[in-house]
């Protein structure tokens, strides 16, 4: 491992695919918060010997697994990213043909920028290969590399057919820092012999991302938008004076069989006749849609509010932003999804969700959360729809799910980074400095 010149510190995040973006956001919040701190704590000294203090120096490459405005363009704006500094432009393919171009494109940046640390995020193709391309790289003689941080690390589904699992055993057998979102993810490391040391319960970047633009997003228009808004707003709050639900679905498995996606729209029959189900679709999912043939009974704006307000049937469309999706899910009275990070979004806002998929690598949303696994056969997504739109679930917060996850993340970094530098003269915050720098406003 290597480390740049003491009191500077180069971070590395990588970005890629839609579900990227929002884990990433609030480590770069973070970084942010550590520098301006710092700017502060120097400024403070005027006229007398300034401390020393590490300023991060962030790059943000975006590997362009998603490209299109809808799921990528967008949510740098939605989520206040900085614009990536660098841009791979990978695009889509085969797993071979989008990993292989990662890992040379990757390859070129880390010669040349040569980080001392590298974050990857959560389970897609991007978050593997660059894990793998840095944990091989060699900046000198010596085989010096990045120390990589994986954030999201030890969630297994114990199903290796899903790519994102053999994504998350290959990016945590290479990283060096797990940063883990639930406690199953302790056990899980723990059981495949990774080292104590090197795994830290952090909590859930995503949770962050989502706990701090949770009111922003009650600006949306989207409600208005679908017909919801029969009554309104009250306090700048969205009023839904409308029930429905949320649909998402783009997972190969699920949307890439005929019988087996049919099986599910069959499954979301009966809900679409008693509400109207949203469903903004994938551009996997789109293109399945028309090589099937598939037609879906369409809303028509027939509530009982007028003509303003939806009724029954499957309103279709594009992908959404993320504030439009945050705002539709805290108003929505179920989510039927096959998405990981929306059982854990919904689980924070108390929302019911049902899962259509046979296992999921966050049992934390079905043990204190609003989650339930339906699988995909048609009578068993019906089952569990009528069972989470009747019952009355308390549900809890899992540990560590309270919007500081990034500050933790970022915290550890520094004191890793001061740990293996023989920099020691650096000025060491005492504990009110940290808990001031991570205040809210
Ligand atoms: C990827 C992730 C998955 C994540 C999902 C979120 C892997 C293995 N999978 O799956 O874990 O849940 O992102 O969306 O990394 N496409 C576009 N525009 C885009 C991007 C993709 O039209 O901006 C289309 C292309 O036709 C492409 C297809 O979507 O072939 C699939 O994209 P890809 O990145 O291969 O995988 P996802 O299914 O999105």
């Amino acid at each position: 491992m290597q480390w740049s010149e003491a009191g500077a510190m180069k971070i590395l995040t990588v970005v890629g695919a839609r579900p990227n973006f929002m884990k990433a956001a609030p480590i770069i919040a973070a970084i942010n918060a550590h520098n301006k701190h710092n700017e502060r704590l120097v400024a403070g000294f005027a006229g007398r010997p300034e401390p020393q203090v590490e300023t991060i120096q962030h790059i943000l490459v975006h590997t362009g697994q998603h490209y299109d405005e809808l799921m990528s363009g967008s949510f740098f704006n939605d989520l206040n990213l900085p614009k990536p500094d660098i841009h791979l432009g990978v695009g889509s393919g085969s797993h071979a043909t989008q990993t292989a171009e990662i890992l040379k494109k990757f390859e070129e940046v880390l010669l040349e920028k040569k980080p001392d640390i590298v974050v990857v995020v959560g389970d897609v193709n991007s978050t593997l290969a660059c894990a793998l391309v840095s944990s091989k790289i060699s900046f000198d003689s010596d085989g010096s590399r990045p120390v990589i941080a994986h954030v999201e690390a030890g969630l297994r589904s114990f199903d290796r057919s899903m790519p994102e699992e053999v994504n998350r055993i290959l990016t945590d057998h290479v990283s060096d820092l797990l940063f883990v979102t639930e406690e199953s993810g302790l056990q899980n490391l723990r059981n495949e012999g990774i080292p104590a040391d090197k795994i830290h319960f952090v909590g859930n970047t995503m949770i962050d991302s989502l706990l701090h633009f949770k009111e922003k997003a009650e600006a949306s228009t989207i409600l208005e938008k679908l017909g919801f808004l029969g009554q309104g707003r009250k306090n700048g709050e969205a009023n839904s004076s409308t029930r429905y639900a949320l649909l998402t679905l783009h997972r190969a498995s699920n949307v890439d069989n005929r019988d087996v996606f049919l099986n599910i729209m069959t499954g979301l029959e009966e809900l679409a006749t008693d509400c109207p189900v949203v469903f903004p679709v994938h551009p996997r999912t789109q293109r399945r849609i028309q090589e099937f043939g598939f037609e879906f009974s369409l809303g028509k704006g027939t509530g009982k509010h007028g003509a303003n307000e939806q009724g029954p049937g499957m309103i279709v469309t594009d992908p959404l932003g993320y504030l439009d999706f945050l705002c539709l899910m805290k108003h929505a009275s179920l989510v039927v999804t096959d998405s990981g990070g929306i059982q854990e979004e919904t689980t924070i806002l108390g929302i019911p969700c049902v899962t259509v998929r046979e296992n999921t690598e966050r049992p934390v949303t079905v043990e204190c959360g609003t989650n339930t696994i339906a699988g995909t056969k048609t009578d068993a997504i019906k089952d569990a729809i009528r069972r989470q739109l009747g019952g009355n679930r308390d549900n809890g917060v899992p540990k560590n799910w309270d919007g500081r996850a990034g500050e933790r993340i970022i915290d550890i970094l520094v004191r890793t980074h001061r740990e293996k530098t023989s920099f020691r003269s650096v000025f060491i915050p005492h504990t009110e400095a940290l808990e001031a720098r991570y205040a809210r406003p």
